[in-house]
Order: structure tokens, then sequence, then C-alpha cells
């Protein structure tokens, strides 16, 4: 097996993996005496660290120079919204029972509510364009201005787990501070090329160049 197809599966296997554990634990009856609290807190973490891992891809590839890297971004960030959908899923489903007039009011009423809403909202977009038919059809630039928008999703998610705990903020902290590092790497590739090509503007000819026009 060639090292990328290898790598992908074990990758697929390992995003899995959260997903089977809550299985596993279902059926030996291991999800304690609150499980849908179980459910909705492992598929928002894993959607929250998916998302990073995605945002991490490019950032990874600029610093270690290894481009194959990029492979595995399409399936980090289906894999983000997978999890986004189970955890939508458990909370409409489970707590809600499908009633879609307590979603409105609670999206309404309740900030944290409203920030992970935003966050699923902008992940649809980003999945249904996620095909290479899509991205041929956009074009490349639409195509990437759009998947920015994972940023945003990112934030709104972030966003929501601040609001949502209730005393320690310490792990939602984190998460924001990851944030914060991911998006400053960004602004910092956009501004240095920038930075450099006015510096190179303004910088005067060098001497042999004024002595060859004289
Ligand atoms: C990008 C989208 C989202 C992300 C990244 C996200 C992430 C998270 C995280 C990290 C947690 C806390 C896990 C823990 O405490 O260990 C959480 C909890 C929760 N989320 Fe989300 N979420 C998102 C969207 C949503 C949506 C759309 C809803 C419902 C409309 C929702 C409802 C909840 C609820 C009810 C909880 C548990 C609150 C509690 O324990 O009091 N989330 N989410």
């Amino acid at each position: 097996m060639k090292p990328i197809p290898a790598l992908k599966f074990i990758l697929f296997l390992a995003c899995l993996g959260p997903l089977a554990r809550l299985g596993l634990k279902a059926l030996h009856d291991g999800l304690g005496a609150n499980p849908i609290e179980v459910i909705t807190h492992s598929t928002g973490t894993w959607t929250l660290v998916l998302l990073l891992a995605t945002l991490s891809v490019t950032p990874l590839r600029r610093l270690t120079g290894w481009l194959g890297i990029i492979r595995f971004r399409r399936m980090l960030g289906l894999f983000a919204f997978f999890y986004a959908c189970l955890h939508f899923l458990t909370y409409i489903w489970l707590d809600k029972f499908f009633d879609l007039h307590e979603l409105v009011k609670d999206v309404y009423k309740r900030p944290f509510i409203t920030a992970g809403f935003t966050g699923f909202i902008l992940l649809i977009p980003l999945a249904v364009t996620s095909t290479r038919r899509m991205i041929a059809r956009l074009g490349g630039r639409r195509w990437q201005s759009l998947h920015r928008l994972i940023y945003a999703s990112a934030a709104a998610g972030v966003v929501h787990y601040i609001w949502l705990v209730k005393a320690d903020v310490r792990v939602p902290l984190i998460f924001a501070c990851v944030l914060g590092g991911l998006l400053a790497f960004r602004a910092a590739a956009w501004l240095a090329p920038r930075l450099r090509s006015r510096r190179g503007r303004r910088s005067p000819a060098p001497v042999s160049a004024l002595r060859d026009s004289a």
C-alpha cells in the first residue's frame, strides 16, 4: 500500500474512534446516569477538535514542508461536520424530540445555543461544496473564500463552549488559544509577502544599477 492511502485509512479509523467508543459504552451500559449528556459532550468536543485539526493542516504544511498533508484536510473537515451532525441530532432528537418550536425558542433565548447553531449552519455550505466537482464549478478563488467560513464556525463553536460552561472555563479557553494561534499564523502568512513586496518597492536601486543606467 502507498503511504498516503495507508495513512488516510488509519486517519479514517481514528476519526471513527470516538463514535465506536460511544457505541461500545452504550452496548455495555457504560454511558452513566445521563447518557444524553455524555453523548452531547463527546460529539461536541470532537466537532471542535476536528475543526481545529482541519485548520492546522495548512500551517503544518508550511512549517514542515510536507505537501502531502493537504490530502488529509478534506477528510478531517468532513468528519468535523459528521460529529457536528451527531451533536445536533442528539440535541434535537434525544433532548427536544424533534420539537422545532422548542429549537427556535432555544436559538432565540439561549446565547450558547445561538452560537452553536451558527457554527453548525456555517459548516453546511462547506460540506456541500467539498467535492471536486463543486471546486471546479465554483472556481478555486471563490471556493477558497467560501471555505474561510470554517474559521467563523470554529470561533462560534469556541464561544458556544465558553458560554455553556458554568464555572471552570479552562478547557474552552485552551481551545480559544489554539484557535487564536491558528488565526495569528494565517494573518502572518497573509501579511508577510505584502510587507516584503512593499519594502522591496521602497528600497533604493543598487549602485551598480544606477551606474549602468547613467
Ligand atoms: C460547530 C458547532 C458546534 C460545536 C463545535 C459544539 C461544541 C460543543 C462542545 C465542545 C460542548 C461541550 C462539551 C463538554 O462539555 O465536554 C458542547 C455542548 C453542547 N452543545 Fe454544542 N457545539 C456545536 C453546535 C451545537 C448545536 C447546533 C447545538 C444545538 C442546537 C448544540 C448544543 C449543545 C448542548 C445542549 C451542549 C451541552 C450543554 C450543557 O452541558 O449544558 N451545539 N458543544
